[in-house]
């Protein structure tokens, strides 16, 4: 019987070492997610500090994904960093622009968008990001600060005329007010970047969405969500639980 008992107990242990094993690649991929930049046009390969980071990409500044020089080009209305032209349809206002500003300082200086990243086949950037979850207050004051601008298209990513070398509206679209094209905040932050956001229902501080923009003194709230979600999705949901709990169970069996 003792004998019988011990075996159960080696193949016990056998099995719960094979599904720790087959776990562990996870678990590797899951570190990844964290504090890492995309592989794109002019990120950084690893963060770290930027002492001088630009005005409204300073929140990064203790790790970021960006440069300086990233940073200044991010303020600028045709950038070199992709020649594009907020000003499309007559000058874009300062309320609505400093969104795209802090959207771009986001993008290319955040080391949190780990949990989003996707492999793309594009010309120039092999790695985007895929429905971000932006707090919703975030959203919701882009679209009303772009109340009194102008835009022609609703996916900014694809169709403009590139021949000038900078984005032009393309023959037949015409130049309408943000909403005309956008007519909610989720139309805007959703189809503006082909999903690169998901607009979320959760509000700024809840540590379940990326905020756009924080106040540094208090840390980077992204940190937090990263992780959050990091763990989600690499399984360490209420699963990942089951062996523990299958082992325990077997263990009471046999006792
Ligand atoms: C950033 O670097 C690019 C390429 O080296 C250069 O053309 C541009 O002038 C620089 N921008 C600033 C603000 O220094
Ligand atoms: C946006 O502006 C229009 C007028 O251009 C106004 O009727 C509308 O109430 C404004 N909406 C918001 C959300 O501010
Ligand atoms: C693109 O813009 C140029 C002028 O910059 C114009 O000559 C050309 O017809 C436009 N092409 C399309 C397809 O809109
Ligand atoms: C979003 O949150 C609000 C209030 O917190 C809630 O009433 C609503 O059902 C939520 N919507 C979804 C889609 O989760």
């Amino acid at each position: 019987m003792a004998q019988r008992i011990t075996i159960q107990l080696l193949l016990l242990l056998a099995w719960v070492a094979a599904v720790g094993g087959a776990r562990t690649p996870t678990v590797r991929a899951r570190t990844e997610l964290l504090n890492v930049c995309m592989d794109a046009k002019h990120h950084k390969e690893k963060p770290g500090p930027e002492d001088k980071l630009h005005e409204q990409c300073r929140p990064w500044r203790k790790n970021a994904c960006c440069s300086t020089n990233t940073s200044q080009e991010a303020h600028k209305d045709v950038s070199y960093l992709y020649n594009f032209n907020w000003n499309h349809c007559g000058e874009m206002a300062p309320a609505c622009k400093r969104h795209f500003i802090q959207d771009t300082c986001l993008y290319e200086c955040s080391p949190n968008l780990g949990p989003w990243i996707q492999q793309v086949d594009q010309s120039w950037r092999k790695e985007r990001v895929l429905d971000v979850p932006l707090c919703k207050e975030d959203c919701e004051q882009w679209w009303k600060d772009c109340n009194t601008s102008k835009t022609c298209k609703s996916n900014w990513h694809k169709g403009w005329n590139w021949t000038s070398g900078s984005n032009k509206c393309p023959v037949g679209a015409a130049c309408l007010p943000f909403h005309s094209y956008f007519p909610t905040p989720t139309a805007l932050c959703n189809e503006i970047w082909s999903h690169s956001f998901k607009v979320s229902n959760y509000s700024r501080g809840s540590g379940r969405c990326i905020q756009m923009w924080f106040d540094p003194d208090q840390g980077n709230p992204n940190e937090e969500v990263a992780r959050f979600y990091a763990a989600a999705m690499s399984g360490a949901g209420p699963w990942a639980a089951c062996p523990v709990l299958l082992s325990l169970g077997l263990l009471w069996l046999l006792s």
